[in-house]
């Protein structure tokens, strides 16, 4: 389909596509690509239903001089589809987001000209540094601002039950049993759940919600049995019922956890070649659950909220997941569980003795590390750390192209890999880092930061 015009005009209508590489038991199950939305998510109706709506209610000047300032509490996508209709039309856009967000999605705010203003991700609402609140304030303090508060705005819903709802309903012709859905400020739901209502009232909404949300309490049980927890999915799950959120129509809740979300989501990719966001997991997840629960056949459809290009350094990440416990590796009980990145499995970062050292410097910037070794053929030979790149090239730039083995350090300390992480101790506190060997065999590096991050492990 050819759509002319502004970019604006490539919001919504998105595909809807049937899944038919997972078990979904007497069920069939279709996805709607929220992620080909032009900003990557389905925030993009929102933006532009939102800020439309405001400029026909004279809130918005799109010709102001200064430019009207539009704010906004966000967990990033929100920010993204209002900073690409704010570009489009000239607005200046603050964003107040929590700072758990995905790296990548602050990048592309920025990128797109909004402003943004990182708060902490571990208050909850009516705290002065929650982002709902901060934002808030920020926007009573800035003339000639308009605070968007997608939490109660009712053009976030009615964007869903004018656009998502009948572009659903005519792509499934006509023929849905259920919607599986997840909350963040409830417009999607609450938007689907009218427009619904409305035309096939037979049609069963329901939740996926990340396990620590309490959105799935209130459904289940009519209140808030636990206090809220914690969740690296982003973008779903609440600890509070916003305006927006009209659960009343939901039948089913499904809490997911973190490990199911990126499981399934990694798998949505692998099988089917979808790149969904954390929250596709989670709301694919639930609706495997529901279709594999169902006795007789039914038509599901969910959401592929946003896109995973965001999360690749994360929840595509395997070495991530491994440092927030989410992929385990089979426990040796021994130095290997410390090695995030070893040798014989091909994961080390290694260079050469005759590599230049500015290629050191580039592996190091691209790897986030701080210190390599050097291989050569499959003994290792030394390892070159920033102070030693530092203390070669100071003072003579040109020496960056001096091979890595005139700077690197050859006096190294090898703990064998059967030794207690109690001997590690003596060489952090020499400021080396751990060499680790299999008789003479290099097997990897373990730094301060892999003894923190496998104690913080056993903490969980
Ligand atoms: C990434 C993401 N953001 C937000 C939402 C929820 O949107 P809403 O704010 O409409 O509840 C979802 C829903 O699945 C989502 O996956």
């Amino acid at each position: 389909m050819q759509r002319t015009g502004s970019v604006l005009n490539t919001i919504g209508n998105t595909p809807l596509l049937e899944l038919t590489k997972f078990d979904v038991g007497a069920c069939r199950l279709f996805v709607k690509l929220e992620n080909q939305n032009p900003a990557g998510s389905i925030k993009d109706r929102i933006g532009l239903s939102m800020i439309e709506a405001a400029e026909r209610d004279g809130h918005l000047k799109p010709d102001g001089d200064p430019p009207y300032t539009i704010i906004e509490a966000t967990a990033g996508n929100t920010g993204l589809g209002l900073a690409l209709v704010a570009a489009q039309k000239g607005y200046r856009l603050l964003l107040v987001i929590p700072d758990k967000m995905s790296q990548e999605k602050i990048l592309h705010l920025r990128a797109l000209g909004a402003q943004v203003r990182l708060t902490r991700s571990d208050v909850g609402k009516g705290h002065p540094e929650h982002y709902q609140d901060l934002a808030a304030r920020i926007a009573r303090e800035t003339p000639h601002s308009y605070y968007v508060n997608q939490f109660s705005n009712p053009n976030n819903p009615r964007a869903h039950e004018l656009t998502t709802g009948p572009e659903i309903w005519t792509q499934m012709g006509q023929q849905l049993d259920a919607v599986v859905v997840g909350v963040g400020s409830g417009g999607t739901l609450t938007g689907l759940s009218r427009y619904f209502e409305r035309v096939a009232p037979q049609v069963e909404m329901v939740l996926a919600d990340p396990v620590g949300s309490v959105l799935t309490d209130i459904v289940q049980t009519g209140s808030i049995q636990k206090p809220a927890g914690t969740w690296l999915v982003e973008g779903i799950g609440e600890d509070v019922v916003s305006p927006n959120c009209d659960l009343s129509r939901v039948r089913h809740a499904y809490q997911i956890s973190d490990a199911e979300s990126f499981y399934t989501a990694r798998s949505l990719l692998a099988l089917e070649g979808i790149l969904g966001g954390s929250s596709t997991g989670t709301l694919l997840a639930a609706a495997l659950r529901y279709c594999r629960e169902q006795s007789t056949p039914r038509r599901v459809v969910t959401l592929v909220p946003d896109s995973g290009n965001k999360y690749l350094n994360k929840m595509y990440n395997d070495y991530w997941m491994f440092d927030q416990g989410l992929l385990e590796r089979p426990r040796q009980g021994n130095l290997l569980d410390l090695i995030v990145r070893r040798y014989q499995e091909g994961g080390a970062v290694t260079l050469r003795p005759q590599d230049t050292l500015l290629l050191a410097y580039r592996r190091m910037r691209l790897f986030d590390v701080s210190q390599i070794p050097v291989m050569e053929g499959e003994r290792l030979a030394g390892i070159v750390d920033e102070s030693d790149l530092v203390l070669h090239v100071q003072g003579n730039p040109a020496r960056f192209n001096d091979p890595v083995g005139t700077a690197m350090v050859t006096k190294l300390e090898t703990v064998e890999f059967d030794a207690q992480v109690s001997a590690l101790l003596p060489i952090f506190q020499h400021d080396h880092v751990a060499i680790v060997a299999d008789h003479g065999r290099f097997v990897g590096l373990i730094t301060r930061v892999d003894l923190l991050a496998y104690l913080r492990k056993q903490l969980s």
